[in-house]
């Protein structure tokens, strides 16, 4: 019998949908959050940059940093955490894959 996901998580995908190293902009509950597939693990983080709204679903994506695509902060994609020093992140997402589908938490994690 397959485990049923909590209501929280919300289906964005196939697996096939985010090769690796590669991040795709998905639709959560009318929020953008940014995916991300890294050493075959997802995670998920607001697309929207704390600093003037770049998209982070179409940063460049080093290992598991992220760096934004208009002015180059760069984030964790694991934790949202800024890792350059300038104090900003983004919120976080928990990921879930189930039969080759991947689900989002619609809430964040704490911080
Ligand atoms: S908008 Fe992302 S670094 Fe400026």
């Amino acid at each position: 019998m397959t485990p049923q996901l909590s209501e929280t998580f919300v289906l964005v995908g196939k697996v096939e949908d985010v090769p690796p190293g590669q991040s795709k902009a998905v639709k959560v509950h009318g929020r953008t959050i940014a995916l991300f597939h890294v050493a075959g693990q997802f995670f998920a983080i607001n697309n929207i940059c704390p600093h003037k709204g770049g998209p982070l679903a179409k940063g460049k994506l080093k290992g598991y940093v992220v760096g934004c695509p208009w002015h180059d902060l760069q984030f964790d994609v694991r934790t949202g955490f800024g890792t350059d020093g300038g104090g900003y992140c983004v919120a976080s997402y928990d990921v879930r894959v189930q039969d080759g589908e991947i689900f989002v938490s619609s809430q964040c994690r704490a911080l």
